[in-house]
Order: C-alpha cells, then sequence, then structure tokens
C-alpha cells in the first residue's frame, strides 16, 4: 500500500517566553487534526518540542496536498487564536503569511513529507529539534548513512553496502531551490565540503542507491528567507525510515550523542551543542540550549503503533549530563569567537548596526 507520511510543524505561542505550547494550544491543534482521522488522514499523531508543535499524518493523498496542508493550516491558524486569547508569547509566530495559498511551503510552517510503498514492516521515526536549524541533522545523517566507523550496517548488511545517494540544498539560493545530488561514499569528500557549511547547505533527503527507496527527509524551510528578517529560528523536523534496507534505529544513537555544536539557542545568535532530549521538553532556560526528540513507530496500512521515546531511556542520562558540560563550556566565553555566529548568520541586526557608526568613529 503507497503511504504518505506529513511532517508540519509550528510555533504558534508559548508560555512565558520561547518555552513550549499552553495545554489549551496543543488541545485545540489536536481536536482540529483528530477530525480528519478515518476521513482524510489515515492516522495523527501531535507532540511538541520546545516552543514548536509538530503534527504527524499518515494518509493516501501524496506530498504537497493541498486538503491535508490546508487542514495543517487551520489547526496551525485555530491554535493560534487560543495562543493570542491566553496571551502566549510569539502567538502565530511561524504563521508568516495571512492566506493560504495551496501549501504550506513558503507561508513559514516546517514540512517534511515521504511517499512510499509501505514494507511488511514499516519502522520510521521522526526527528524534532528545537532552537537551532536544518543543517543541524547534517553531521548525525551523514555519519548515520555513510561513515562504518558510526553505522556499522554499512559494512554488515548487503543491503547497505551500496551506499546511499545524498540531496543537499543550497539554502543561499533564495529565488528557486537549488539542489546536488552525490553518492556515498565514492563523493564522500564532496558531500563532507558542503555539509560542514550547516548555515548555507543542508540534507533534503536521502536515498537508497541499491532499491531507489527513500531512506530520510529534512524539512528545509529558512524563515529568513520568506520573512526577510529574523522571525526565530528554523526549528527543523525530519523522517526516516530504519531497518533492512537502510540503517537500524539504535544506529542513530551514537551519532546524536555526539551532540555537535549547531547555530541557534538564545536569539538564534549563537552556537551551542544540540542535546537529544524525550518528545515534549519544554526549551532550556539554559540559554535555550538546542534540543533534538526522536519518536520512533511502527506503520501498518498507514495506522501508527504507539510511540517509542528514542531518547528516553538511561543511556541519555548520562549522555545530556555531558552534552550540558558541553554547553557550560561554550557558553563561559559568552559573546567570543565561536560562542557567538558569524556576522552574516547574526539574526539580530543590533552588531552590525554598531559596527557601522563605529567605523565612523576610526581615523
Ligand atoms: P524559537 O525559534 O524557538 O521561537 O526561538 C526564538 C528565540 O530567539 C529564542 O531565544
Ligand atoms: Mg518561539
Ligand atoms: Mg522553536
Amino acid at each position: 500500500m503507497k503511504v504518505t507520511l506529513s511532517v508540519l510543524k509550528a510555533d504558534i505561542g508559548s508560555v512565558g517566553g520561547h518555552t513550549l505550547p499552553s495545554r489549551k494550544v496543543l488541545a485545540k491543534v489536536e481536536e482540529v487534526v483528530r477530525e480528519e482521522v478515518g476521513r482524510l488522514l489515515l492516522d495523527a499523531y501531535v507532540f511538541h518540542i520546545g516552543d514548536d508543535i509538530v503534527l504527524l499524518l499518515s494518509h493516501t493523498r501524496g506530498v504537497r496536498n493541498q486538503e491535508v496542508h490546508a487542514l495543517a493550516w487551520k489547526a496551525f491558524r485555530e491554535g493560534t487564536e487560543v495562543a493570542k486569547a491566553e496571551g502566549l508569547y510569539g502567538a502565530g509566530q511561524d504563521l508568516l503569511k495571512d492566506a493560504f495559498t495551496g501549501n504550506l511551503h513558503g507561508l513559514g510552517p516546517q514540512v517534511a513529507e515521504m511517499e512510499f510503498t509501505e514494507r511488511p514492516a514499516e519502522p520510521f521515526m521522526v526527528l524534532a529539534a528545537d532552537k537551532t536549524e536544518p543543517g543541524a541533522f547534517n553531521l548525525p545523517l551523514y555519519l548515520a548513512f555513510a561513515d562504518p566507523m558510526y553505522s556499522s550496517g554499512l559494512l554488515l548488511s548487503p543491503e547497505l553496502r551500496p551506499g546511499f545517494r545524498f540531496r543537499i540544498m543550497d539554502l543561499a539560493q533564495t529565488e528557486r531551490d537549488s539542489y546536488i545530488e552525490l553518492d556515498a561514499p565514492e563523493r564522500l569528500y564532496d558531500i563532507a565540503t558542503l555539509l560542514r557549511d550547516s548555515h548555507r547547505f543542508a540534507i533534503e533527503s536521502i536515498w537508497s542507491r541499491k532499491h531507489g527507496e527513500q531512506a530520510a527527509v529534512v524539512s528545509t524551510t529558512r524563515l529568513r528567507n520568506i520573512a526577510g528578517r529574523y522571525v526565530g529560528k528554523d526549528d527543523p523536523v525530519a523522517i526516516v525510515r530504519t531497518q533492512k534496507i537502510f540503517p537500524a534505529t539504535e544506529e542513530f544513537g551514537p551519532v546524536f550523542a555526539l551532540a555537535p555544536y549547531v547555530a541557534g539557542d538564545t536569539r538564534g545568535s549563537h552556537h551551542m551543542p544540540l542535546m537529544p532530549v524525550r518528545a515534549n521538553t519544554p526549551a532550556s532556560t539554559f540559554f535555550c540550549v538546542p534540543m533534538v526528540c526522536g519518536l520512533a513507530f511502527s506503520l501498518r496500512e498507514g495506522r501508527l503503533s504507539e510511540p517509542v521515546d528514542l531518547f528516553a531511556d538511561p543511556v541519555w542520562e548520562a549522555v545530556r549530563a555531558k552534552v550540558v558540560e558541553k554547553a557550560q563550556e561554550m557558553r563561559r566565553q559568552g559573546f567570543f569567537g565561536p560562542a557567538m555566529l558569524p556576522m552574516e548568520e547574526l539574526e539580530y541586526t543590533g552588531i552590525a548596526e554598531r559596527l557601522k557608526a563605529l567605523e565612523r568613529e576610526f581615523s
């Protein structure tokens, strides 16, 4: 059976700062979506990461479907009304346009969608991050799909051995979408050359070379490209199919335990480690350390099993303790050097304006 998974995510307001959506907002969004289960949708699951609400929708309408996107838009709009009534911070933050124009691309919410023929057992996971950018997934996904030091399946399984194709987007191209497709392992150095620059290049999708099947898709929306100014971080989502012809679910653990430094956190203007957390975790008051959560599901005729929280078992408490140290170490140097983003990535204009004024004082 051909199934589409659509993961749609938006920040539509949060309690006491950029922390988490209120229970009432979440309930409203869930209510709107639930009404369509058994009609437009086969199934749905709603959760949050930090201040972002994530909708996982399964259906048979294909990607970029107008009715599915319209439903998500309606849920986010009605949720925004509740957020406004409650006086939540940044109510409607990611809904950057007033009117729905056919699909959610270019309107603000993050979109990651995949259509595939369901396998007899179809395990997959949804990754959702807060206080960071789409390129934050570059290193974990590169290591899981291309590096046998992390992904032993690349050596052990004949299904994985021919490698994976990486489709990488140039986020600096704002006029139209611009992609390159590179095969691992032959083009490994070229892939690394692009992915190291996570502000500019982001993995958009990954494909099995042996089977031509799609393994992963990442949302690549840059809010700044839509709004022309900083309105919040791009807080990406991804869908990753696992097992058999793809890396195993547990092969993604060590790559996320690395917690690489990524762009984001407070005012979207610094570098901090990407901390793996449980789903439905509020943003951290420790300088909004970037966070990623992962929920794995099984799928049967488009219906979702209960989820398993990938970063909830005891190992992750030890990982988090180390990531906290890494985060605190970076914060100790405040605004200096790599702690703050380079000029062209700074989301606030304050420093650029002061520099201009100071340049006039030089003699
Ligand atoms: P969000 O993008 O998660 O709303 O965070 C914005 C911000 O600037 C936090 O300091
Ligand atoms: Mg916010
Ligand atoms: Mg957010």
